[in-house]
């Protein structure tokens, strides 16, 4: 059984205290913060927790009795708690991205390499989609051969608030492309370009606020080029797609099975714009490694995210960005891989 302290009670992190809470089954929620102390005290009451509200993130990392960290609060909230865990040597599951940026994700790197030790996993729940598992299996397996290049879509029927800006479109949005297309290629990134394309009258937030789609250009070191079309306005659903091409084959990932309906002259399949619903059973998997690992007393490896992971990510991410607001093609340099990630 794993005691854990739970930081972040907002929309994803009600989520996982649920999954923690009702469908693990080997931890409990002992200790609980988020910086609007209401929303915790909600938390503890619509689950029925029995855990300590705490009054800082220190408090509750430093509590004697948590194990283990699990942390959705915002972005901008991840690095300080992190390090925190890292320093009382305590296992922690941040949500994705790992910080707000490559500078302050290399501190979290810089940290776990000064302990001599893997403590984060990072919440990049892609990996633990069946679709994707099943893509690696075929990518790892070389039957269709090197790959050579490919074409991604990111959509999502709206932007998910009214305050979803322009850099979101690569913050929240993009960076589940910059983890994914690492760990399916195996390969660092080389540069990148992001393009807007022509502005869609039905973006709710005003072309000023919110300048998408956004075309992204992915190089790989290797040779490989990626193109991942990021449209949060489709209106039409959530669509993830993701279709890569070998030398001798392609894989693409599987669209959700849908009933197909044959009616009133059409045949159709229904998609739903539900983003949560669509990774559902990736974030169940991915908290269950987290929590296995721990009882386990395992570093996290294989296909979990770790701050090296989240540090390429937010590398790639913010690439991205200097692309956007300056133009052109940004070059990606990456330092070496201490050998605590090899
Ligand atoms: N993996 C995914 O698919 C996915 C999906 C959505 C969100 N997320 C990530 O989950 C995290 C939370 O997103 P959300 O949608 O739940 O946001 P949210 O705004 O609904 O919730 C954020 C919560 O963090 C709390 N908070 C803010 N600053 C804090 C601090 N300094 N210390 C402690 N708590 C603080 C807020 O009070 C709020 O309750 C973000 O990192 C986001 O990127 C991941």
């Amino acid at each position: 059984m794993v005691n854990i302290g739970f930081i972040g009670c907002g929309q994803m992190g009600r989520d996982h205290i649920d999954r923690i809470a009702n469908r693990m089954g080997n931890a409990h929620i002992v200790a609980i913060y988020d910086l609007n102390r209401a929303a915790a005290e909600k938390a503890v009451a619509d689950f029925g927790l029995d855990a300590k509200i705490c009054d800082s993130a220190d408090e509750l990392i430093h509590a004697p009795e948590v194990d283990a960290v699990v942390m959705a609060s915002r972005n901008d909230a991840h690095l300080e708690p992190l390090l925190a865990c890292i320093e009382a040597g305590k296992p922690v599951f941040t949500e994705k991205p790992m910080t707000i940026d490559g500078a302050d994700s290399w501190k979290v790197v810089e940290a776990e390499v000064k302990a001599g030790k893997k403590l984060v996993q990072v919440g990049f729940n892609r990996r633990y989609d069946t679709g994707y598992e099943q893509m690696k299996e075929i990518i790892d397996s070389k039957q269709i051969g090197e790959l050579l290049c490919g074409d991604c879509r990111h959509f999502n029927a709206q932007a998910a608030t009214s305050y979803y800006r322009t850099d979101n479109v690569v913050n929240d949005t993009l960076i589940h492309e910059c983890d994914i297309l690492h760990y399916l290629f195996d390969d660092d990134y080389k540069a990148v370009e992001i393009k807007c394309a022509r502005q869609n009258r039905l973006n709710p937030n005003g072309a000023e606020n919110l300048r998408e789609p956004q075309i992204a250009i992915i190089e790989f070191q290797h040779g490989a080029i990626v193109t991942v079309e990021a449209n949060v306005n489709c209106q039409y659903g959530y669509d993830i797609q993701c279709r890569l091409v070998g030398e001798s084959g392609t894989v693409s990932l599987p669209d959700v099975a849908t009933p197909e309906v044959r009616q009133a002259e059409r045949i159709y399949h229904s998609i739903s714009s539900d983003w949560f619903a669509r990774f559902l059973d990736a974030y169940d998997k991915e908290m269950r490694a987290f929590l296995n690992r721990v009882e386990r007393g395992e570093e996290p490896s294989g296909q979990m995210a770790t701050a090296w992971d989240g540090y390429v990510a937010n590398v790639a991410a913010d690439a991205m960005l200097e692309s956007l607001h300056n133009g052109g093609r940004v070059e990606i340099s990456l330092p070496e891989r201490p050998a605590l990630y090899a």
